[in-house]
Order: C-alpha cells, then sequence, then structure tokens
C-alpha cells in the first residue's frame, strides 16, 4: 500500500445534540419515549461527531424521505449523483498528492459504493475523469458489500497488482448514508441503531508491487488477504435496495457473534503466515469499527490489551461508521501512530486488517508496517 487518503462532506453532527435533531427534522418529537432511547444509544456509541451529506433543508425539500408510503429511492439516487464521485475524488487527490506518481500513471480503478447501484455506467467512470485518468484504466465497480467493502476492494487490489506487473491500482470506497436514512418506526429498532451510527465519507489508497524507488513509499505490505463466512448468519445483516432506497437491517446478536467465532477465523489466517495465534497483543490491530460493541467484542474474544484497538476506537468518536470507507481512516490513524511514536520500533510490526459486511462475512488481511509513506 502506497498512499492513503480520505475525505469528508462540510456538515458535521455532534452525537450529543443528535437525538434533538433527528426527531425535530423528522417531525416526530412527540415520540418522546424513542428519542430518550436513541439518546441512550448515543450516549454508549462511542461517537463523538459524524459527518452526513444530508441536511435539515435537504430533508424539508423532499418529503418523500420521510414517507414510507411515496417511493423514494430515485430521489435519494439523485441527491447522491455528484456527492458521491466528488466525495470519492477528493479522497483520490490526497492520496494520488501523497503517492507522488501522476494520476496518469494509474492502470486499474476500484471504487466501492452502494450508490451507484441503480444504473450504469457507476460513480467509477465519473471519478476516473474527475481525476483525470487514462482511458485506458481498468476499471471495477463494487456494491453493497456493507461494511467489509474497504477490506474486499484492498483484498481485490492486492490480486491485481501481484497479477499485472507493474500495475498501480487505486482503490476508492465511498459511502453517503442518506440512501438509507428514514424517520422513526416503532417496529425497527435497529434503524434507530443505524440512524446513530452512520456517516457519510471516503476513503482511497494506491496499490502495487516493486516500489520504484526515491519516488514511493510504501505503508504497508498486504501480506496475504482471506475471507471467512459464518455459516447460517445470511440474515444477521442485509443491505436491500426497494422503491424507498437501501433497508438497512442489522440484529442485535452480531456482537456476541463476533465473540463466538472470530478467534478460529483469525487462528486459521495466522497459520499460513506462520504468525502464533497465541500472541496477538505482539500484532497491532486495523479493525473496522462497526459500532462499540463490536470493537469491545473484538478486544474480549482476542483477549487484546486495552489500547490496542485505539486507532479503530478514534475513528468510530471522530466519524462514525463510514461503511467500506471507515478502513481507510483506521489504516491512516495507524500510520500517523506509527510515525509519531518510536518509529523503529514500529517499522516491521506485523498487524491484522478486518472487517464484517453481510454474510455475515468476514474479511481479514495480514499486514507488515514497513513505512509511514510521505509526510502529512
Ligand atoms: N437493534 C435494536 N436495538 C438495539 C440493537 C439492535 N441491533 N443494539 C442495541 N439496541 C438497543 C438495546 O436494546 C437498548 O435499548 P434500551 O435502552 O431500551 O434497553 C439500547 O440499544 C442500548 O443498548 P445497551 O444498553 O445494551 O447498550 P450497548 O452497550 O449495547 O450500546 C450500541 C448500544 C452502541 C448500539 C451497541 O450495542 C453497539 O455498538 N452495537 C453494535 C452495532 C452494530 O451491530 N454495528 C454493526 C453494524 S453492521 C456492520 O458493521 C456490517 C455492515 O455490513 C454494515
Amino acid at each position: 500500500m502506497l498512499a492513503i487518503g480520505t475525505s469528508n462532506p462540510m456538515n458535521c453532527v455532534r452525537q450529543n445534540e443528535y437525538a434533538d435533531w433527528y426527531f425535530r427534522v423528522t417531525k416526530r418529537d412527540h415520540l418522546g419515549k424513542w428519542k430518550d432511547k436513541m439518546k441512550r444509544i448515543c450516549e454508549k456509541s462511542g461517537i463523538r461527531k459524524r459527518y452526513l451529506h444530508h441536511t435539515e433543508k435537504m430533508i424539508h425539500g423532499h418529503p418523500e424521505l420521510l414517507d414510507p408510503t411515496l417511493p423514494s429511492l430515485r430521489t435519494r439516487l439523485g441527491i447522491t449523483e455528484d456527492a458521491v464521485p466528488e466525495l470519492a475524488a477528493a479522497a483520490a487527490t490526497k492520496a494520488i498528492a501523497q503517492w507522488g506518481r501522476p494520476a496518469g500513471d494509474i492502470t486499474h480503478l476500484i471504487v466501492n459504493s452502494a450508490n451507484s447501484v441503480a444504473g450504469s455506467p457507476g460513480a467509477d467512470l465519473r471519478v476516473a475523469a474527475l481525476l483525470g485518468l487514462q482511458p485506458s484504466v481498468q476499471r471495477t465497480m463494487l456494491c453493497l458489500h456493507g461494511c467489509s467493502g474497504g477490506c474486499l476492494a484492498l483484498r481485490l487490489a492486492k490480486d491485481l497488482a501481484e497479477n499485472n506487473i507493474g500495475a498501480r491500482v487505486l482503490v476508492v470506497c465511498v459511502e453517503v448514508f442518506v440512501l438509507c436514512f428514514r424517520g422513526p418506526d416503532a417496529t425497527r429498532l435497529d434503524e434507530l441503531v443505524a440512524m446513530t451510527l452512520f456517516g457519510d465519507g471516503a476513503g482511497a489508497a494506491i496499490v502495487g508491487t516493486g516500489p520504484v524507488n526515491a519516488v514511493e513509499r510504501p505503508i504497508f505490505h498486504m501480506v496475504s488477504a482471506s475471507q471467512a463466512t459464518l455459516p447460517g448468519t445470511e440474515n444477521v445483516v442485509e443491505l436491500k435496495i426497494s422503491e424507498n432506497g437501501v433497508d438497512f437491517e442489522m440484529s442485535s446478536v452480531l456482537p456476541k457473534l463476533v465473540r463466538e467465532n472470530i478467534k478460529q477465523c483469525l487462528v486459521n489466517t495466522l497459520a499460513p503466515v506462520g504468525l502464533a495465534s497465541d500472541d496477538l497483543n505482539g500484532l497491532f490491530w486495523a479493525a473496522h469499527p462497526g459500532g462499540r460493541a463490536i470493537l469491545d467484542s473484538y478486544e474480549t474474544a482476542l483477549g487484546l490489551e486495552p489500547g490496542k484497538l485505539a486507532a479503530s476506537r478514534r475513528v468510530l468518536s471522530e466519524y462514525g461508521n463510514m461503511f467500506g470507507a471507515t478502513i481507510f481512516f483506521v489504516l491512516d490513524e495507524m500510520r500517523r501512530r506509527h510515525r509519531s511514536c518510536n518509529e523503529e520500533r514500529e517499522k516491521g510490526e506485523w498487524g491484522v486488517m478486518l472487517g464484517l459486511g453481510p454474510g455475515i462475512s468476514v474479511e481479514m488481511m495480514v499486514l507488515h508496517a514497513v513505512g509511514t509513506g510521505v509526510e502529512d
């Protein structure tokens, strides 16, 4: 991994004000019981602030976003049509600047976004145009992989880079939550949790083999990637397209499922590269922060010392869960931490990148910290 870039929309929402904002904007201020519940969830979320593309004005301009009897998919896609490629391009521009080579040297582009679900060509074409990539760039568009989308896209980028000599793969994940935003529904408490959890953002990375000396400064060596599926869990997290946008369902059993299964998944991933799973505190951890309870479950199941998930907790606190884009923020935070603490000690450290998605799919990658990239 040769460079990392991130971006967010301008609109910042503080978590301690969110329940009041949400019930006012959705015109459900009279549902005091649900508002109090949301306040309790916000307090326990481990989130301080998030960035959201949608605003009060935007929601009031589109009553169909709050009325489940009216179709709103087109409205939602229309709202995100420009925002998604622009946010993606902003993150990619930072990654390209950090990389140090011209955008025209990018050979492959992978874009992951639920916001391109309804049409082709998708956001990948717009991103390529905004960045001035070559017409020969080989594009791949991914959709609806939820929170594992970033790890999954990086896994594909690793394969492309290793199987095409000289390839430079730009990976971009971008999600804008207005596709899922809706008013409170007493029959869907998981949606209330989702409204408090998700934020908008884009993350990008450039992946390639054989770094060009003096120009490219590798950050992580992507050593080995794997995916595991937890049998019988296909209904635990679901993303479904409907006339009302993307319906997001998540069961409250997820943290428990993680506690029960994650250790074995990691044993299977670490063993082939010769890493022992009895010293997991000897590794660094770049875990996608699905939610505070998910990070707690990783800590408990893996016996991690407090502080091992500090980068993930900080990203959760400052941005919320931005689906697949989040992992790039965690990797970037990790890179900064490696630089600011003892670089000599941290360089050469082994670690794991981890993310969960619908399936339940567990995406894992063994990383080797080889440097901290160029100065910010
Ligand atoms: N559905 C409905 N209600 C839920 C819920 C869920 N999934 N999870 C928690 N709640 C409710 C509880 O019932 C409780 O309600 P009351 O206050 O009325 O009792 C309330 O939320 C607070 O719960 P707790 O008191 O038990 O507090 P907590 O310590 O569990 O914190 C939380 C609440 C912050 C939501 C925490 O449970 C959490 O972080 N959950 C994980 C969220 C999650 O699943 N994230 C993953 C998203 S999916 C993903 O990452 C993959 C993808 O592809 C998108």
